[in-house]
């Protein structure tokens, strides 16, 4: 049912297009792109009228919808414009003190690092980072994990559901649970989560977690979901502060306290609203088009494995993974064959890999009209492999042959940089 078939009736992607890549900017469907031309062409017919009357329906509808997928209740929802907007919220309002610990792993995503460092050098924040060498088993991390919670006592610990690069997943269920014995904050980003991993909130009960819509659930970009424990509703601002401000002390009348989260959400700034607008129509999408969540997620875990397992057989190379096999979803990682003297010059510094992906990237996406991206962790090079119901094997062989090539043809000029 699934693969370029599917693809030719149900995408709209770019002649020639080769994407293996959904895990940095997420694909929508064309029914669904055409619900957000039609939200964008409502909001400028008349946008008084969209945002002042239609908006607020259709955010309290989208945040039903959403809560009912992710298991919480729609009061604990409230949207931004991405994950990185999502893990400010919470960092850029939570009252921390001076000297309060923030823990998070060495491979947390650049963007939500550069957040704690930023509150480092501003409010005096102690970051604490806990190193991972890939592969490593799920009781390994849940382990080293623990092992720094109880000496450090942090106040919160930022943690991925599936880490950016390389792709891994991480134990986040037992992370949630780890952070609740030591009494830490547990702010789970979740970026890409929503559509791969079948969400629960009342069960795990995490103080902050958010993904985003338009990743792996076919929303138009501009659409992640911040869920926040009732507790933490009056400590939590929107990014930017805006009209909806209320401070933290300030008291409400009981119903009033229940909706205090996403009244403040509701509207905090002129910006288009669209992605949220066609969350219906990429949820029903899922569901009729495609058979639902089981469907889509059976097909893409297994061929982001197959895929794996087969490319790193023709590179004669290692998938990343670990004994239990817990590592790979929709995503997978290869290791990419390379001679000692690139080996060497991705170890002798950690911004070599920029120059090679500098080198390498722009040509990929230009010329073969594909995008493997890579990484060096634990002294080797891996390329991230993304499947979504669009694809088949032969586009990891076209797109692996690809890096490979470009690579070869690309050595001196990558090692003389
Ligand atoms: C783990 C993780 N966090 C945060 C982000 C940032 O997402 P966005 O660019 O939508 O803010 C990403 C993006 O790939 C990610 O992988």
């Amino acid at each position: 049912m699934f693969g370029h078939k599917f693809k030719d009736e149900h995408f709209s992607f770019g002649k020639n297009v080769v994407q293996v890549n959904n895990g940095s900017f997420g694909s929508v469907p064309t029914t669904v792109l055409q619900k957000y031309k039609e939200a964008i062409d409502l909001d400028h017919e008349f946008s008084d009228r969209y945002l002042l009357t239609e908006l607020p329906g259709v955010i309290k509808n989208a945040a039903a919808q959403v809560a009912e997928f992710v298991n919480s209740d729609a009061n604990n929802i409230v949207f931004t414009l991405n994950a990185t907007t999502s893990v400010n919220t919470v960092l850029r309002s939570y009252p921390f003190a001076k000297g309060d610990k923030i823990a998070m792993f060495d491979i947390a995503y650049g963007a939500c690092a550069n957040t704690i460092r930023f509150l480092s050098n501003r409010q005096g924040i102690e970051v604490v980072t806990i190193e991972l060498k890939l592969p490593l088993e799920d009781d390994e991390i849940v382990e080293k994990f623990e092992a720094t919670l109880k000496e450090e006592k942090p106040k919160l610990a930022l943690f991925d559901v599936i880490v950016s690069m390389p792709g891994v997943r991480l134990p986040f269920e037992r992370l949630i649970e780890v952070c609740r014995k030591y009494n830490v904050l547990s702010l789970v980003d979740g970026a890409h989560a929503i559509g791969i991993i079948p969400l629960d909130l009342k069960k795990w009960r995490p103080d902050f977690f958010l993904s985003n819509l338009h990743k792996w659930l076919y929303v138009p970009k501009g659409c992640s979901f911040l869920y926040v424990d009732p507790k933490h509703h009056r400590n939590i601002h929107t990014f930017p502060v805006s009209h909806s401000y209320l401070d933290d002390e300030e008291v409400l009348s009981e119903e009033l306290e229940r909706t205090r989260l996403v009244d403040r959400f509701a509207f905090y700034g002129t910006f288009s609203y669209a992605g949220i607008d066609c969350i219906p129509a990429a949820l029903e999408f899922r569901k009729t088009v495609c058979g639902g969540e089981e469907k889509i997620n059976g097909y893409c875990f297994e061929l982001a494995k197959d895929a794996a397992n087969h490319i790193a057989k023709q590179w004669n190379t290692s998938v990343l993974e670990n004994a239990k096999g817990t590592i790979s979803t929709t995503m997978s990682n290869v290791e990419v064959p390379i001679n000692d003297q690139v080996l060497q010059f991705l170890k002798n510094d950690k911004k070599n890999i920029v120059k090679l992906r500098k080198t390498i990237d722009p040509i990929m996406l230009k010329e073969y009209s594909t995008l493997l991206p890579s990484i060096f962790h634990n002294g080797k090079l891996w390329v991230r492999f993304s499947a979504q119901v669009y694809n088949e094997l032969s586009d990891y062989e076209y797109a692996s042959d690809t890096f490979l090539k470009l690579l070869g043809e690309n050595e001196a000029r990558i090692l003389s940089l």
